[in-house]
């Protein structure tokens, strides 16, 4: 116990002093949150590496708010963040957001070169006879999207895929006019795992 104890606190001396060179003004508890709470999952940069596990690193700041101000009011309901977001106070949100959105986002792997090619073409010109649109028109060119549209690039293929069951069975429900469920309504399971592994190499 002592050594699991004396270990933890020097990850996370180490960690603050990273983060403190790279953004002086962290307020002392979103500071703690990141260095106690989340880094448990999602990595102390946000690139986590456990695959169900999202990449935060790079996201956009918008996005991330709109995320955890979802988990807070239960619209977007997970059991795993669940009693996470309850540590979090909600004038904490902007700088948690803010620091994940400035950390360089690590690229993914690719695992399988055709799956990806096809991926690709889904992503760039939808599916015309089913009617899945692009995605390049909202999350942009190189899946780094914008203050409207969340980046995918890099992100884990099985999060990304998760996520698209999600809103194709309507546990993920918090998508602004239903854009995401009527996208994943019109994809088959071959294209959301395609796509998913365009999106990885990104
Ligand atoms: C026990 C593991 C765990 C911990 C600790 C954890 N998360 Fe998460 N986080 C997850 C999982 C799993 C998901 C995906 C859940 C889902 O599908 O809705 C997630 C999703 C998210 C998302 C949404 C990402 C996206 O792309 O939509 C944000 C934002 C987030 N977490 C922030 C945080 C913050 C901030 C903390 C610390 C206060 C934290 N998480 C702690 C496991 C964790
Ligand atoms: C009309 C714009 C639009 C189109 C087209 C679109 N998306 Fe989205 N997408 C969004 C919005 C808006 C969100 C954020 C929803 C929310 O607030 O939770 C989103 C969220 C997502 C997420 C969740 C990201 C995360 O980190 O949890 C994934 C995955 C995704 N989109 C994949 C796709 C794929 C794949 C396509 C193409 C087949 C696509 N999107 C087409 C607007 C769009």
């Amino acid at each position: 116990m002592r050594v699991r104890a004396g270990r933890r606190f020097l990850a996370c001396l180490g960690v603050g002093a990273a983060w403190m060179a790279a953004t002086p003004a962290l307020a002392d508890d979103v500071a703690t949150l990141v260095t106690t709470v989340c880094n448990a999952c999602h990595m102390s940069d946000g690139n986590s590496v456990v695959p169900m596990f999202p990449k935060l690193a790079g996201q956009q700041a918008e996005y991330l708010e709109k995320q955890l101000a979802d988990y807070i009011t239960g619209k977007r309901p997970n059991d795993v963040m669940a009693p996470v977001i309850a540590q979090i106070k909600p004038g904490d949100i902007k700088g948690l957001a803010a620091f994940y959105a400035g950390q360089k986002p690590a690229p993914g792997t690719v695992n399988d070169a055709a799956l990806a090619e096809a991926g690709r073409k889904l992503y760039e010109d939808g599916n015309e006879e089913s009617g899945v649109p692009a995605c390049v028109g909202c999350h942009q060119p190189a899946g780094e999207g914008n203050p409207r549209y969340p980046r995918l690039a890099g992100q884990h293929q099985a999060y990304t895929s998760l996520e698209m069951q999600d809103f194709k069975t309507g546990v993920r429900a918090n998508d602004k006019g239903k854009v995401m469920r009527a996208v994943a309504d019109r994809m088959t399971e071959a294209e959301i795992y395609a796509v998913a592994e365009y999106l990885a190499g990104l």
